[in-house]
């Protein structure tokens, strides 16, 4: 009798998804996951993220290297849906060696087809922000222009920065042809490329990390095989993902789980959970739509003097809502349930972790109240989900809140959800019920171990 042939996948992949506008905890939570997994991917984007791990009391922001790195067996690796950008990486490397992260090198691996950030395209990042009447507020990593490059065929790829240098310099030379007539008409000479000097400075940069570049198709089915745990952690998040995001005030990659397989070398057969992070109130960094936003002394990514507080000071001082990348000052505002239920249905998510219940305790106690946001009026409607159409109507959705009256104090040593304040339970019953969708873990200090876990869900 012929033998049937039967694909034999194992789902074991976890992946931490963004649920709002980025900076929600994905990095604690993923050096957490990290603990037990074998194999840790970063998948989309590149150092415009800013993941914050602590690794023996020491707080690393980490743009490219998955928080994984924190556990001395967790093998890690930069997929091939990264933007890499080599000078940010090898600094990075330097930063975990400088903190005695153990066999940094050793266990990094990078994907060959990953697309390569060149300083060109920072470039093209500053120059794309000027020229619009409203700029994205982008990170000026170059994403865009890296993944634009990489989409229309002249992008170079990890694997090119292994070519001899004279091989590099001409396909730099092509890729910069349309590039340098641009910095050209706008004036910009000193950013015209020289091929040849280029290729010099990251053949170099090649020579650094050849023994981290791996075909990493291998990697992950050697790990689906064995069915080890993967943990992916995601970078970015729902809003401002380029399709489901408020374009155009987005990143330039699909950063919800369906972006995240490809960029991490996996297949849908792969996913086992998909949690969702977010933060128990929200925040944005950059421009675009942010309904429950608070009014803040903010202006031009700029902190002003002020004698008195509005609500935003309030929250964002207390969460230290500072980029982990860039530094601006986050604009800040109350937790937006709604959208938490639409990007359920995006990542395909299992559960929410909420991060920072601690914090809004606080803020509660400053403020005297907490809010949460129910639905919306939009259009002269109430409406239940997140509109698509902003830029047709100009209107940005009202939110409908819910208030709770004052705060809490909430222990980071706290592990036993029956012991939360009743308030916080409420606020957490009411996330679940227009969420619709269970709050499994609770984060309740900055550290990866300040986490409350409901295994009973
Ligand atoms: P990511 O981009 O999603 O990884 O998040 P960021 O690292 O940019 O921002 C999250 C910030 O919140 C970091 O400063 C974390 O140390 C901090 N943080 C994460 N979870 C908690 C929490 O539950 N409580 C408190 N107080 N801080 C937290
Ligand atoms: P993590 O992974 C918060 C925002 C930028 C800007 C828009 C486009 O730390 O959550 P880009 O440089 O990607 O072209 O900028 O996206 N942005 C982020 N905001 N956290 C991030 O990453 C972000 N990555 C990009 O501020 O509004
Ligand atoms: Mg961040």
């Amino acid at each position: 009798m012929e033998k049937k042939r039967v694909s034999n996948f194992k789902p074991n992949a976890k992946y931490i998804a963004g649920a709002k506008w980025g900076d929600e905890g994905k990095g604690k939570i993923a050096s957490r996951e990290s603990e037990d997994a074998k194999l840790v991917i970063r998948a989309t984007g590149g150092a415009n993220a800013g993941h914050t791990i602590i690794y023996k009391d020491n707080k690393l922001a980490l743009h490219l290297v998955p928080g994984g790195i924190v556990n001395p067996e967790a093998i890690c690796l930069i997929g091939q849906g990264v933007a890499f950008d080599p000078i940010i990486f090898l600094q990075e490397i330097e930063d975990l060696n400088k903190i005695n992260v153990p066999n940094v090198r050793e266990r990094i691996k990078i994907s060959g087809r990953a697309p390569v950030v060149f300083p060109y395209h920072k470039d093209l990042d500053g120059l794309y922000e000027s020229i619009k009447d409203n700029p994205i507020g982008t990170t000026k990593r170059g994403i865009g222009p890296c993944y634009a490059d990489h989409d229309n065929r002249v992008g170079m790829r990890v694997y090119d920065l292994l070519l001899p240098e004279d091989e590099l310099a001409k396909k730099i030379d092509v890729a910069t042809r349309v590039h340098n007539q641009l910095f050209k008409l706008y004036n910009m000479e000193n950013c015209i490329v020289d091929p040849k000097k280029l290729a010099k400075e990251f053949h170099e940069y090649g020579q650094k990390i050849k023994e981290m570049v791996v075909n990493a198709d291998i990697l992950t089915s050697k790990a689906r095989k064995n069915g080890d745990k993967i943990a992916v952690e995601g970078a970015q998040a729902y809003r401002l993902d380029k399709n489901y995001g408020d374009y155009e005030n987005v990143t330039s990659s699909n950063c919800v789980t369906a972006g995240a397989l490809i960029g991490g070398h996996l297949n849908h057969k792969d996913v086992k959970e998909v949690v969702m992070i977010t933060k128990a109130y929200d925040s944005r960094v950059g421009n675009g739509p942010f309904p429950t936003e608070l009014p803040a002394h903010i202006k031009n990514d700029v902190v002003l003097p002020y004698d008195k507080p509005f609500e935003g000071d309030i929250i964002r001082e207390e969460g230290h809502e500072y980029g982990a990348t860039t530094k601006r000052p986050r604009r800040v505002g109350w937790c937006d349930a709604v959208i938490l239920r639409s990007a359920k249905d995006a990542e395909g998510a299992d559960y929410i972790c909420i991060n920072h219940l601690d914090t809004l305790g606080k803020i509660g106690n400053i403020l005297g109240n907490i809010k949460i946001c129910v639905g919306y009026k939009y259009q002269g409607k109430e409406i239940d989900y997140y509109p698509d159409d902003m830029n047709l109507t100009h209107e940005v959705p009202t939110p409908i809140y819910k208030t709770l009256k004052g705060g809490w104090d909430i222990s980071s040593d706290l592990r036993d959800y029956n012991k939360l304040p009743d308030l916080a339970k409420e606020f957490i019953k009411i996330v679940e019920d227009v969420a619709e969708i269970p709050v499994k873990y609770i984060g309740v200090g900055p550290k990866n171990e300040d986490l409350i876990v409901r295994e009973e869900l």
